[in-house]
């Protein structure tokens, strides 16, 4: 069972507010505890004593320990009479676990993340991202490019199953479909569909060998270099043209600008599938309001409501079809067709 978390300091809104900013030191916390290789000496010594994790990872006892004691209340260690080991969430942080979050962790602490979050006054005074937006950057540094995509790939692991699982016509385009993890898992699921994945040129590299890997999707697939700006790029002959985490790192005039994009290559009868982020109704903490934060540091833009999707939509001459929620990870499934349709046409 997981630790419950103790409340009894949130009494009243200054305490409210430390916890807030306690987040912060809480999240630095955990990425020392994993920069330092905590996760893996207690998997493989057992519980020890902090003085003696201090000596194995090269850190100094008396820094040490109130980071293992921050981290205790979440379940990240456990402690009995002093000693340490890995609590009932610190499982995922170690690499190979099927829900590893080990390069999630190791994203957000890299110092274009760090950067991105420091610099999110000057974001919003200005508009503009630091490096004009992150993937001009990750097309200048392909080390952090390749920790990127594989952060993306293994969120996706998470949802590309359950996206699978709804109605896919037979030719799906995704558009900025990262490394083919989603196009993957639709044509396991629908063994009658093709489709493309539309992707910058170094993630179609990757997209197009991890697609090869696939020994039972052969045949079915294309990954096209491309923008997905661009209607010439864009396959107009498909069933459903889907863009899983792209919106989100869109302002609203590009946003825009692609939608009416896709409106226009578009075949009758075919459908826009978004995956991404809403934010809900109501004030309840949601993945989506953190997740827009990082939005807003990294590309000026952020998550929207479902009332903002849909005015977006309408502009680009689109409405909303079905919303399907929750997906792994806070995600929604919004199905989208042509304004001109009554209906979703066979397939
Ligand atoms: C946040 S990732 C999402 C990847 C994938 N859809 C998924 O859900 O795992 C956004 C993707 O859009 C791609 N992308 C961004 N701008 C693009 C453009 N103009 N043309 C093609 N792909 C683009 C990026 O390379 C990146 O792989």
């Amino acid at each position: 069972m997981l630790p419950q978390r103790m409340t009894h300091r949130r009494s009243s809104p200054a305490d409210a507010i430390h916890d807030l900013l306690a987040a912060g030191w809480r999240a630095q916390a955990l990425r020392t505890f994993v920069a330092f290789g905590c996760p893996q000496q207690l998997t493989i010594y057992g519980p020890m004593m902090a003085d003696e994790l201090a000596v194995r990872v090269g850190a100094v006892a008396a820094a040490l320990e109130p980071v293992l004691v921050a981290l205790e209340p979440f379940g990240v260690v456990a402690q009995t009479e002093g000693h340490y080991e890995l609590g009932p969430i610190g499982r995922v942080l170690l690499d190979g676990e099927p829900d590893s979050m080990a390069t999630a962790v190791a994203v957000d602490a890299h110092p274009l993340w760090q950067e991105a979050m420091q610099s999110l006054h000057t974001t919003i005074r200005t508009g503009r991202p630091p490096h004009g937006g992150l993937y001009g950057y990750l097309d200048q540094h392909p080390d952090v490019a390749e920790l990127f995509d594989l952060y993306m790939a293994r969120r996706t692991l998470r949802t590309a199953p359950a996206v699978a699982t709804h109605e896919f016509g037979d030719r799906v385009v995704d558009l900025g479909g990262g490394t083919g993890i989603m196009l993957a898992h639709i044509l396991r699921a629908h063994p009658r569909t093709t489709g493309w994945v539309v992707e910058r040129e170094p993630v179609a590299k990757r997209a197009t060998a991890h697609l090869a890997e696939q020994a039972d999707i052969q045949g079915r697939w294309e990954v096209i270099v491309g923008d997905i700006f661009a209607a010439g790029d864009i396959p107009s002959d498909a069933t459903d043209y889907l863009a899983a985490s792209v919106l989100h790192n869109l302002s609203d005039e590009a946003t825009g600008v692609l939608l009416a994009t896709i409106r226009e290559v578009m075949p009758p009868g075919s459908r826009l599938r978004l995956v991404d982020m809403v934010v809900p109704p109501g004030a309840a903490p949601d993945p989506s309001r953190d997740l827009g934060l990082r939005m807003a540091a990294m590309f000026g833009a952020g998550e929207r409501r479902l009332g903002q999707y849909a005015a977006l939509l309408q502009k680009a001459g689109f409405r909303i079809a079905e919303v399907a929620h929750p997906l792994p990870w806070g995600l929604t499934l919004i199905t989208c067709i042509s304004d001109e349709s009554d209906e979703i046409e066979a397939m």
